[in-house]
């Protein structure tokens, strides 16, 4: 499963619901996707979830927590380096300590799976740049990188590849 928080209508929410896009949702809404390229990964619904077996109630409430409390701190961060966060996507696992099992975040939280708009000129910073054939995604990957202090105001991106971070 894929679940997806959005704050603001991106282009696939204002295309379905005929809203504009840009659009300030009512309360963070968040969807979840059943995660199959063959099937383009369709939207699902907590009937699906619980029917099929991918998850339980409990997990579901748990994961939509999760979504809550990370749409909280990233959209803080990134407000406080003058980016709009729009949606992102999570997707999450079980960790088993003993007995005890917790729901945490699995896979990357990146710019390939976030929306980032600069405040000021709603400038996308995101994959969008590569998904609608804009241009300037490193350039906006970089600037990104900049404003958050991973790289320097005059260090240019690497393409070395990722580093483990420990
Ligand atoms: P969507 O508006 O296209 O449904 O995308 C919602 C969020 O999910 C957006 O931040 C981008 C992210 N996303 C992925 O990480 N992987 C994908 O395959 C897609 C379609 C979206």
């Amino acid at each position: 499963l894929e679940a997806v928080l959005r704050d603001l209508a991106s282009v696939s929410l204002a295309t379905r619901l005929r809203i504009e896009e840009g659009t300030q949702v009512p309360r963070s809404i968040i969807e979840f996707y059943y995660k199959n390229d063959a099937l383009n990964d369709p939207m699902v619904s907590e009937e699906h979830i619980t029917a099929f077996g991918w998850a339980t109630p409990q997990e579901i409430d748990d994961i939509m927590a999760l979504a809550i409390r990370v749409n909280d701190f990233l959209s803080g961060l990134f407000l406080g380096v003058g980016i709009r966060l729009v949606d992102f996507k999570m997707e999450c696992g079980r960790l088993w300590e003993g007995e005890m099992m917790r729901i945490v975040v699995a896979d990357e939280i990146s710019p390939d799976s976030c929306r980032w708009w600069d405040i000021k000129s709603n400038d996308k910073l995101d994959k969008d740049r590569f998904r609608r054939d804009m241009g300037g995604l490193v350039e906006a990957y970089t600037e990104v990188a900049r404003r958050l202090g991973i790289i320097g105001e005059n260090e240019r991106a690497t393409h070395a590849g990722p580093k483990l971070v420990q």
